[in-house]
């Protein structure tokens, strides 16, 4: 790709239906953050305009110890924000409540999965209980040897002591990295090894639909792959949850209740400067090696506060509850179930299990129980509870509910459709949130009281967010044509660094585009200039030198009738070079059969055009899908191309069994 021409990507898809916001909306919240689409292009504007202005004004909100000396410094690829300033996350999440008089308010409102004789588990966490118990555990942190700077490991269930460790840790300036406990004992390995932490803190065991994950167990295997490594486990921290047998290694395991009850519950929050590390978290990148990606202080505290209060709209006593449905293993957990959230003053839940546990309407009876105002949730969710059924969400109050959300990846417009009259009731607007772990926090979005809507478009970039659709020599392209998504400039929120990967840094965001961070998503701006995401770049595949998204092909056949779930990618094909290969899951009163698969050929052929029509479509009771949900195209890949023999990482496969049955089915 060289010029304008070539780094076009065909984008077929059009979306007609706007949906503009409600005027009523605002003061139903509370009070609208941004009320009108002026105000929020006022707003950017300014934000471009005086980016230290703006963001010196925002951060001002915040408590800190130092005041900053300037708000940024900037040398490509290197930010500094609210230089010189110190503070501590942790402050501005819970101590700063308490001492304004809230600490008897509602932090944290946590489920618990199993449902003893039908009855939900339920702990609710005051912003006092938070400071006791965050301290407490720094005291514990602390007595085992942790230091400001030391990396501590989190590889835990969703219980409340997962958000009691996070706020811990930046309690006392000891950056996190938290592993999903869906991974396995070697994704443990790898990232102890390259963030050299000695401190684990995990669980006996998790609940997944009524069984045990063995966490313990776990970190019992990684600990002993380690064993005379460069890096070795000096403390295991176990919260006993399951009551699972477990093995125990004297001297270095310790129960959680049993070190906390001998800790002093106070403990001051350690002054950060704004640039030390928050926290690691590794994202898999194209490569098979994650990239840990590290977070610091300041910019981040500052940025996912903001866009948390702007972008969900919360306002403290309106009785908002908050309900994000991530794991706080992820990005979207860490920013947007804890520290977006609490300097916000909203409760935030947080829920242990799986939607479908006990049954396929968990995750109503949850809203309709806890009175929830805003949701949020990821497209994959969306899509089972369509194949699931309306009658499920139908049978519970969803009247609380004043805005809904979504996150991961692109949603196919039919999706977005269901969520905002199902779940929504019409009546609620969907924020479809683009962003990214190095980004930190929502970076092109609707805002619920401003911005006129369309299915399947993430809208306008966020404040301070300078977005644009570029082709390789980094030229802005016209509307509509597809090209490469790049962020001209800093924003407080971003990734400070590849964790001991200067190069991969450097290399993978910053190196080919002229001055800009390349996000690595592929996407079009149309002519009322919202964005829309069309797939990650190596999703992108070229039929007769036509770019396409993969992306909008899946959306096409999802639009059929028979589809419930489509994922694209490219196969080697005589004539055209690449050709399309589809793996559709279908509604459970269709079948397989020729007829069909012609019938979505030419439903795709007439959605977009001939050009998108795939060459092969496969019939799948199930897609591989890593833990949060995203399909993993890169296996499907291979199994398009008829690598059977596929030695690919696939720790992160959520069912290797699919895998398998699509490899066996394979009659090529
Ligand atoms: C995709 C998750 C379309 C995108 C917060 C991005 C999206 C990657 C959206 C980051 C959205 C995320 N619409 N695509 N609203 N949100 N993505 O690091 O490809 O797990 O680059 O962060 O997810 O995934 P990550």
């Amino acid at each position: 790709m060289s010029n304008v021409e070539s780094a076009a990507i065909e984008s077929g898809l059009h979306e007609n239906r706007v949906f503009p916001p409600d005027a009523a909306l605002g003061a139903r919240l509370g009070g609208a953050a941004i009320g009108t689409l002026e105000a929020y292009r006022a707003e950017h504007a300014r934000s471009i305009a005086d980016p230290s202005g703006y963001w010196g004004e925002v951060a001002r909100s915040f408590d800190w110890f130092t005041p900053w000396t300037s708000v940024l410094e900037w040398n490509l690829p290197d930010a500094k924000w609210f230089v010189g300033g110190t503070t501590n996350v942790c402050h501005n999440c819970v101590d700063r409540q308490v001492a304004n008089g809230h600490g008897g308010e509602v932090a944290i409102i946590w489920e618990g999965e199993p449902m003893p004789g039908g009855v939900a588990e339920v702990r609710r966490f005051t912003y006092a209980d938070l400071q006791r118990e965050t301290a407490r555990f720094a005291n514990v942190l602390k007595a085992q040897g942790v230091k400001k700077g030391d990396v501590v490991t989190i590889y835990m269930g969703m219980v409340p002591e997962l958000a009691i460790a996070v706020l811990a840790c930046a309690r006392i300036g000891a950056p996190h990295s938290v592993i999903f406990g869906g991974f396995s004992s070697s994704a443990i390995v790898d990232r102890v090894v390259d963030a050299r932490s000695r401190v684990i803190v995990t669980c006996d065991g998790a609940w997944r639909r009524g069984s045990v994950v063995p966490l313990k167990a776990n970190v019992d295997a990684a600990c002993a792959e380690l064993v005379g490594g460069a890096s070795a486990i000096e403390h295991v921290i176990v919260v006993r949850r399951c009551g699972n047998d477990i093995a125990w290694t004297e001297g270095r395991d310790r129960w959680w209740h049993e070190a906390a009850a001998e800790a002093a519950d106070a403990c001051p929050c350690e002054p950060m400067d704004s640039e030390d590390m928050l926290f690691l978290l590794y994202t898999s990148g194209s490569t098979g090696k994650p990239k840990g990606i590290m977070h610091t202080t300041g910019g981040y505290m500052v940025y996912t506060g903001h866009t948390s209060r702007v972008v969900f709209n919360l306002v403290p006593e309106r009785d908002h509850v908050y309900w994000c449905t991530a794991d706080v293993g992820w990005i979207t957990g860490h920013s947007y179930i804890l520290y977006g959230i609490l300097p916000n003053r909203v409760p935030s839940i947080m829920y242990e299990g799986a939607p479908n546990h006990p049954g396929p309407d968990r995750f109503w009876d949850i809203v309709a129980r806890h009175k929830v105002t805003h949701f949020y949730t990821a497209p994959t969710a969306i899509r089972a509870f369509m194949k699931w059924g309306a009658e499920h969400p139908q049978r519970h109050d969803l009247s609380s509910l004043l805005v809904l959300g979504t996150v991961g990846e692109p949603i196919n417009p039919e999706a977005w459709m269901w969520y905002h009259r199902e779940i929504g009731g019409e009546r609620c607007p969907v924020v479809d949130t683009w962003w990214q772990t190095e980004t930190g926090g929502h970076m092109i979005t609707p805002l619920p009281a401003a911005t006129p809507t369309v299915p399947g478009s993430c809208t306008l970039p966020f404040f301070g967010v300078d977005a644009a659709i570029v082709n390789e020599a980094g030229e802005e392209l016209p509307a509509n044509r597809g090209g490469l998504l790049a962020i001209r400039g800093p924003w407080p929120g971003m990734l400070r660094g590849i964790h001991g990967d200067r190069a991969r840094f450097v290399e993978t965001y910053w190196s080919r585009l002229p001055g800009m961070y390349l996000a690595g998503d592929s996407a079009r701006r149309d002519e009322r200039g919202y964005f829309w995401i069309m797939g990650r770049i190596d999703d992108v595949i070229n039929v007769s030198g036509h770019r396409l998204g993969t992306m909008e092909v899946e959306s096409a056949l999802v639009s059929h009738p028979s589809v419930v779930e489509a994922a694209v990618v490219g196969m080697p094909h005589e004539i055209k070079g690449t050709g399309i290969a589809a793996f559709c899951t279908l509604e459970p009163h269709f079948t397989p059969s020729d007829e069909l698969i012609e019938s979505l050929r030419a439903h795709v052929g007439a959605e977009i055009g001939a050009i998108a029509k795939p060459d092969r479509i496969r019939f799948t009771d199930a897609l591989p899908k890593t833990r949060s949900g995203k399909i993993m195209r890169r296996l499907l890949r291979a199994i398009a191309c008829g690598d059977e023999s596929s030695t690919q990482d696939t720790t992160t496969l959520e069912d290797f069994s699919v895998l398998a049955k699509l490899r066996e089915t394979d009659e090529s």
